[in-house]
């Protein structure tokens, strides 16, 4: 059976980008459905259509009302990536506010694989908060790729983000 993966984008670089990321997990097998923030959704909003049609689901960004009916099926792992320096800070001080921190905070406490790649650059990663709130979330069972054979913060103004190196994520995910 197909595996359901949960890939969870914040606005970030990558982001700019995240159908390559789609690609790159169906290539591996996983039916994927994308959750983006509401940042994140509005870089996408003129072409939401195309990441409905490349996923074949729809692609949520904002909890539901109460009285509305799950929209995707179950994940079997969730992929936060690329993980913005805002949401790892909400995530570790255990702010849900957006669906897309939501559901793998309690994703990973519900026996499901959850794993985030960051994107920021040295001088976002130099705040206090960052090193703490990669502590929460690994003291909680969340994998955070950062460091060597991860993520590493690239100088202020030199990043790549059309070379997030999404197979890597993917790869690590599934050891
Ligand atoms: C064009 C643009 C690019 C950005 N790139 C990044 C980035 O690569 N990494 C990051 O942590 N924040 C980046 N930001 C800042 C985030 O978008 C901002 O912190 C936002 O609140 C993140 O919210 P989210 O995590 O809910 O998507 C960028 C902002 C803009 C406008």
């Amino acid at each position: 059976m197909t595996r359901v993966l949960y890939l969870i984008a914040c606005a970030a670089g990558p982001t700019q980008y995240i159908d390559d990321g789609v690609r790159a997990a169906q290539a591996t097998g996983w039916d994927v459905c994308l959750i983006l923030t509401p940042s994140a959704a509005a870089w996408w909003e003129p072409r939401m259509q195309e990441l409905v049609d490349l996923t074949g689901h729809p692609v949520r960004s904002r909890y539901k009302l109460p009285w509305e009916q799950d929209q995707l099926p179950k994940a079997d792992a969730m992929l936060v990536a690329p993980m913005s320096c805002t949401t790892l800070n909400k995530w570790g001080a255990g702010i849900a506010d957006t669906l897309a921190i939501g559901l793998p905070s309690e994703g990973v406490h519900m026996g499901v694989r959850v794993a985030s790649m960051p994107y920021f650059n040295q001088a976002q990663a130099a705040q206090p908060a960052v090193g703490a709130s990669i502590a929460a979330l690994r003291k909680q069972g969340v994998m955070v790729l950062d460091g060597p054979g991860g993520y590493q913060p690239h100088p202020p103004k030199q990043g790549d983000p059309k070379a997030f190196p999404w197979r890597q994520a993917l790869d690590r995910l599934d050891a």
